[in-house]
C-alpha cells in the first residue's frame, strides 16, 4: 500500500511517501523543513517532488495520512482540507494521525526511551503538553490533547514525580516554566513532527486498532480549544466545555445523499410545503417560519435529500426546557432515522441554549410517534383534551437532556466514492464542465456548470444559524464549519450534476476577497483535487463572482455597463466596460452596506443576518418616520460612507431608550433602509450618467433588499436605464456565481497554480 503523509500543523512542512505492509512501513522518500506561514503555497509541489524521489506518481496512491495537529489552527486546516480534496480526488482512504505522536516516534527513531513529555506551541502563552512513554517496543501516548498554560503542565509533570526528557517547539518560548530537577531539555532538531514519525504513528494506529474510518467526509482536526465567541457563551451561560456543541468536532451531516442543516429564510417555503403534505393539520405557515429565524432561543433544523426538503424540526427554550413545536418527515422517507438525526440537533441545541429538559405534545391516537419519543427517552406526563385543531387529544411527554441516541443511529456512514453515472444530469449538457468551490465567509457552497453556463447541480450549506446567537460570523467558526461541509457539498454537487471528475474540465474556487481562514479551506481543498486528478485550476475573485451572477438572469448581457456591488464586505460601484476589464469608480470609505444592516440588526437585538431582517420590518414601517442622515450624497464623487448612518441609528434608539420612549422597528427599519437606498440609488444614477450607460447590474447579499431594488428600477427606468438583477438566491453567496465567472477565465487560459494562496482582500481587477 504506497502512502502519502503531510502535516502543516507547525512551522514545519512534514512530508513523506511510504509503503505499508500491514503494520510495517518503508520510508521511500521524504521532505522536512520549516516553512513558516507557507504551507499552502509549498505543501503540493513539495508533495510532488516527494512523490517523484519514491518514484511513484500520485494516481498510483492508495492512501492519505495527514497530521490533525494540535498545532496552528489554520495551519491544520491547511493540510487537513488539502487532504480531503486529495483523497476525494484520488477515492482513497483519509486518515488523521496526531502531530504529536509524530514528533513522539521521531524522538524514538532518534533512540531515545524512558517517558517523555511533548510540549507543543499553542499560542497565547499555552502549550499543548502531552507525555509518552518510550520503550524498544514502540510508543505509548500517556494521556490525550488538551490546552494549558506551561506552568500548570509543568506543575503536574513534576507532582508525577517521574523523570522526563522535554521536546516540542513550545518549549522554544516556555522552557522556563519547566525548571524542576526532574525536567531535562532534549535534543532541539527533534522538536518538530516529520514525515517518517506520521507514517510510524499511522502504523502504529494500525497495529493497535485505532484507526479511523477513512471517510475523508469524517475526518476532522484536534481542537482543544472553543473559538473565543463560543468561550464567552459558554462562561455566560456558566456552562461547562462539555455541554457546548462545539464546532469543528464530528459532526455526521451527511448519510447517503441526505444532508441536515439548520433551517435558513431560503428553506420556509419548501417547509412550509412539507408541513402542509406530510402534518396537514399542524402545519405552520411560511410567515410564521421565516419570523423564527434569527431568534436566539430557537432552534429550526431542515434535512435535504437529493436537493429535496424531506424533514424538518424546531423548538424554543423556556426556562430551561426545550419545548419542541414540530418534528415532521416526508411519509415516503420515513423509518431511516431522519427524525432521530433532526431531534438530536434541536436537542443539542436546547441544551447549549440552557436547557435541561425536553417536552412534546403528539396527538394520543399516533402510536408510531409516541413509541419514537419513548425510544429517545420520553415519558408520558398528561393529556391535554382536545387540544389540536381537529380537537383530538394531546399527550404531553417529557424527557431529559441528552436524548437517549445510540450513535449508530445519529451517524451512519457517508457515501465517498465519486459518481460514477456517466454524463450528465441534464440532456444536451456539454464540456467545458467546471466545478466552483466558494468558501470565503459563511456559506459551504460547490456549483458545477456547462459550457452553455447551464447549472447542473448548486449546493449551499449555509452556517447562518451557527453564527446568528452571535449577532455576526465567527470567523473561527465558519473555518470549522467549512471544514466540516466541504467534502459532503462537493460530493453532493458532483452526485446531482452525475458527472465523475473526468468528466470535468477545471475545478474553480474562490481565492478572495473573503475571510482568510474561510477562504483557504475551499482553497485548500480546491488544489488538492486537483493534484489528484490534474485537473487545472481556475482562482476566481468573489466580486467578479457576483457581477457574473447577472448572466444567469440575461445569458445575452454583454457590457458595457454599471454595476453595483452590495454585500456584507463591499459596497461599490464598478465601471464594467467587457468581461474581465473593471474600473472601480467609488466604493465605501468606512462600513459596507450589509454590515450597516448588519450593526442595526444587532443594535436592535434582531439576529444575524440583519439584511433580511430589516427589510421584513420595512415593509410595515413609514420611511419618513425618522430623519436619518443621506452621508456623502451630494459629495459630488461615487463614495460612500455608512458608519455615520449606523451611529445615528444606534444614538437613536438610545435616546428613546433614555426617554422610555417605544422604539417603532418597523418605522426604523424602514427609515434606516430608506436612508441607505436614496444614496446608493442617486450615486448609482450618477455613475450610470458619467459612463453613459444604458445598463446597470447589481450584485451581493443587499442585492436581494425588495426596496432597493424596486427603487432602482424606478429611478433608473424612468431614464431609460434597464436594470439586470439577479434572483434573490442568486444575491448572496453561491458557489454558481463562481462557476460562471471561472467558465470565462478558462477559456482564456488564465490558471491558477497549486502555490495560490487566498487573499483576503483580493482588489476586483482587471483580469489577465
Ligand atoms: O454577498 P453576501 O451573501 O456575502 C458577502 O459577500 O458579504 O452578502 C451578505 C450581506 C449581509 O450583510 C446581509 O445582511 C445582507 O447581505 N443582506 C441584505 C438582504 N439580504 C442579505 N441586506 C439588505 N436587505 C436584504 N434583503
Ligand atoms: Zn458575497
Amino acid at each position: 500500500m504506497r502512502v502519502l503523509a503531510f502535516d502543516t500543523a507547525s512551522t514545519q512542512l512534514a512530508l513523506a511517501a511510504g509503503t505499508v505492509d500491514g503494520c510495517s512501513v518503508t520510508l521511500d522518500a521524504s521532505f522536512d523543513a520549516e516553512a513558516p506561514r507557507k504551507a499552502n503555497q509549498v505543501l503540493l509541489e513539495r508533495a510532488g517532488k516527494v512523490l517523484e524521489d519514491a518514484g511513484y506518481g500520485v494516481s498510483e496512491l492508495d492512501a492519505i495520512v495527514v497530521g490533525r495537529g494540535p498545532g496552528s489552527f489554520t495551519g491544520v486546516r491547511i493540510g487537513v482540507a488539502t487532504a480531503k480534496g486529495l483523497a476525494c480526488g484520488l477515492g482513497v482512504p483519509l486518515h488523521g494521525v496526531s502531530t504529536l505522536d509524530a514528533v513522539a516516534w521521531r524522538v524514538w527513531r532518534a533512540g531515545v526511551r524512558g517517558e517523555i513529555g511533548i510540549v507543543a506551541d499553542a499560542m497565547r502563552k499555552e502549550v499543548y503538553p502531552v507525555r509518552f512513554a518510550l520503550t524498544d517496543a514502540g510508543v505509548e501516548r500517556l494521556e490525550v490533547d488538551t490546552v494549558a498554560k506551561p506552568a500548570d503542565t509543568a506543575r503536574a509533570w513534576a507532582e508525577a514525580g517521574r523523570p522526563l526528557t522535554l521536546y516540542g517547539d513550545g518549549l522554544k518560548k516556555h522552557a522556563a516554566c519547566f525548571d524542576d530537577a526532574l525536567f531535562t531539555l532534549g535534543d532541539e532538531a527533534l522538536w518538530l513532527p516529520d514525515g517518517e514519525g506520521l507514517l510510524q504513528a499511522y502504523v502504529a494506529d494500525i497495529a493497535a486498532g485505532r484507526q479511523d474510518s477513512g471517510n475523508p467526509a469524517e475526518l476532522l482536526p484536534v481542537y482543544t480549544r472553543l473559538s473565543d465567541a463560543e468561550e464567552n457563551e459558554r462562561k455566560r451561560l456558566k456552562l461547562s466545555a462539555e455541554e457546548l456543541p462545539k464546532s469543528g468536532v464530528a459532526e455526521q451531516r451527511a448519510v447517503g445523499g441526505l444532508f441536515l442543516h439548520p433551517m435558513s429564510i431560503n428553506d420556509v417555503d419548501a417547509v412550509a410545503k412539507l408541513q402542509q403534505r406530510a402534518l396537514p393539520l399542524d402545519a405552520w405557515t411560511s410567515g410564521k417560519l421565516a419570523d423564527e429565524i434569527g431568534r436566539d432561543d430557537r432552534s429550526w433544523w431542515v434535512a435535504r435529500k437529493d436537493g429535496d426538503v424531506i424533514g424538518c424540526a424546531g423548538g424554543q427554550v423556556v426556562d430551561g426546557e426545550l419545548c419542541i413545536f414540530i418534528i415532521c418527515v416526508d411519509p415516503a422517507e420515513r423509518a431511516q432515522g431522519v427524525g432521530t438525526r433532526l431531534i438530536e440537533r434541536v436537542a443539542t441545541d436546547g441544551r447549549a441554549l440552557g436547557a435541561e429538559t425536553v417536552t412534546l405534545e403528539v396527538r394520543t391516537d399516533n402510536a408510531t410517534a409516541i413509541a419514537f419519543y419513548h425510544g429517545l427517552g420520553l415519558e408520558d406526563v398528561g393529556v391535554r383534551p382536545r387540544y389540536y385543531k381537529g380537537k383530538d387529544d394531546a399527550l404531553i411527554m417529557r424527557g431529559m437532556l441528552p436524548l437517549h441516541i445510540s450513535s449508530r443511529e445519529s451517524g451512519g456512514s457517508m457515501r465517498i466514492s465519486s459518481p460514477d453515472s456517466p454524463a450528465s444530469a441534464v440532456a444536451g449538457a456539454h464540456a467545458p464542465f467546471i466545478l466552483a468551490i466558494e468558501s470565503s465567509c459563511d456559506e459551504t457552497a460547490a456549483s458545477v456548470i456547462d459550457g452553455d453556463r447551464t447549472v447542473l447541480s448548486d449546493t449551499i450549506a449555509s452556517q447562518i444559524d451557527f453564527h446568528s446567537r452571535f449577532g455576526g460570523v465567527v470567523p473561527e467558526i465558519a473555518s470549522r464549519k467549512h471544514t466540516e461541509a466541504i467534502v459532503p457539498t462537493v460530493m453532493y454537487t458532483m452526485e446531482q450534476a452525475g458527472l465523475t471528475w473526468s468528466d470535468l474540465s477545471a475545478v474553480a474556487v474562490t481565492l478572495g476577497p473573503g475571510l482568510v481562514g474561510a477562504l483557504v479551506v475551499g482553497v485548500a481543498f480546491a488544489k488538492g483535487l486537483c493534484f489528484a486528478t490534474g485537473l487545472p485550476l481556475v482562482c476566481v475573485n468573489h466580486l467578479e463572482g457576483h457581477l457574473y451572477a447577472n448572466r444567469y438572469v440575461d445569458p445575452t448581457l454583454e457590457p458595457p455597463f454599471v454595476a453595483l456591488l452590495v454585500s456584507g464586505g463591499h459596497t461599490m460601484l464598478v465601471h464594467v466596460k467587457a468581461w474581465g476589464d473593471y474600473e472601480v469608480m467609488g466604493s465605501t470609505l468606512d462600513d459596507a452596506v450589509g454590515e450597516a444592516f448588519d450593526k442595526v440588526a444587532k443594535a436592535l437585538g434582531l439576529g444575524y443576518p440583519g439584511g433580511p431582517i430589516i427589510s421584513r420590518y420595512a415593509k410595515d414601517g413609514d420611511p419618513k418616520a425618522i430623519k436619518f442622515p443621506r452621508a456623502m450624497l451630494h459629495s459630488g464623487d461615487l463614495k460612500f460612507s455608512l458608519s455615520g448612518l449606523k451611529t445615528a441609528v444606534v444614538t437613536y434608539i438610545h435616546n428613546q431608550n433614555q426617554k422610555d420612549a417605544p422604539v417603532d422597528i418597523p418605522d426604523l427599519a424602514a427609515s434606516f433602509q430608506a436612508a441607505v437606498v436614496d444614496v446608493l440609488v442617486a450615486k448609482t444614477l450618477t455613475a450610470c450618467k458619467e459612463t453613459g450607460s444604458k445598463v446597470l447590474c447589481i450584485g451581493g447579499g443587499v442585492a436581494a433588499n425588495p426596496a432597493l431594488r424596486e427603487q432602482l428600477s424606478r429611478e433608473l427606468g424612468k431614464r431609460g436605464i434597464r436594470v439586470i438583477m439577479p434572483e434573490l438566491s442568486d444575491c448572496t453567496d453561491n458557489a454558481s456565481m463562481i462557476a460562471s465567472a471561472a467558465l470565462d477565465l478558462y477559456h482564456e487560459g488564465i490558471f491558477g497554480s497549486l502555490s495560490d494562496d487566498p487573499q483576503a482582500h483580493l482588489p476586483l481587477r482587471t483580469r489577465g
